[in-house]
């Protein structure tokens, strides 16, 4: 059964870049999926969705709500052209990774349905994969939405401010109030940590991973819309996501 990590924390910490990071080191067979309507996670990939012909969820999900009230959906049931849309259109096979993206919802309401196809999905295709990784939208909406319950590894980034470190209690209480599980609440610091805010991590008594180094270069990948995935192994940023993932047990030096 394929381990279910999530990233999140405030908004611009480096959620997604951490999620790009990791998916360079973490073993394959590896499922990426996109929670924030901003989709930065295809970005950071490196992956043009337009071109290469795939839709988010919540396209999908629109030209299938439009096709059933225009009566153009055809015979096939409403639950059965979702699961074909997803398999045909939404899904990105990669090399090392295949990505869902949950897109921005193009009708009223909130993000129930799409949610719930993603989160009906996973369990599905656990177990074609190693890892199934959650790239969060800012804050803790997205945790109400319940995408997935039961995670394995749970990733906090923390940028040094006050504010985050409420961050911490809040999650715990939305999480043990919703009933959200998790094996493990890592915290992992931004890379604008320094020694101070690191001892202040340290004596909130979870496990703090340590935390990614500023890396220059990927600020200016991420200018210039190029891939992390072609940042040198060993720059900074890259060095010290893989330190973390190895002190999670994730993957060996
Ligand atoms: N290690 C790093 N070194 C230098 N810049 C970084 C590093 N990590 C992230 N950044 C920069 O910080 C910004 C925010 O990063 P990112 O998009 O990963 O954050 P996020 O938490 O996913 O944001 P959001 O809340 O909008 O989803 C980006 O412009 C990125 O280039
Ligand atoms: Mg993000």
């Amino acid at each position: 059964m394929g381990k279910k990590l999530v990233s999140t924390g405030r908004g611009g910490t480096g959620k997604t870049t951490f999620t790009t990071l990791a998916s360079r080191f973490l073993p394959p067979p590896m499922f990426l999926i996109d929670l924030d309507p901003d989709q930065s996670l295809a970005e950071m990939l490196g992956i043009n969705l337009k071109n290469e012909g795939i839709r988010t969820v919540s396209e999908a999900l629109y030209d299938v709500i439009t096709a059933r009230r225009d009566g153009t959906g055809g015979t096939m049931s409403v639950q059965d052209r979702i699961e074909f849309m997803l398999n045909s259109q939404c899904l990105y096979e990669g090399r090392n990774f295949d990505l869902f993206v949950l897109g921005t919802k193009l009708t009223e309401g909130c993000y129930c349905a799409p949610d719930a196809i993603v989160s009906g999905a996973i369990p599905k295709v656990i177990n074609s994969y190693q890892y199934v990784m959650i790239d969060s939208p800012a804050g803790l909406e997205h945790l109400n939405r319940e995408v997935v319950t039961d995670i394995d590894d749970l990733f906090v980034i923390i940028d040094p401010s006050s504010k985050s470190l409420k961050h911490i209690e809040r999650i715990k209480d939305i999480t043990a109030a919703i009933g959200i599980t998790y094996n493990h609440f890592y915290l992992v610091g931004n890379f604008r940590f320094n020694e101070e805010a690191k001892k202040r991590l340290q004596d909130t008594g979870e496990i703090y991973l340590g935390n990614i180094a500023y890396d220059p270069q990927l600020a200016q990948y991420n200018l210039s819309g190029k891939s992390l995935l072609d940042l040198p192994v060993d720059s900074p940023a890259c060095a010290s996501v893989k330190e973390i993932l190895t002190k999670a047990g994730l993957i060996k030096q």
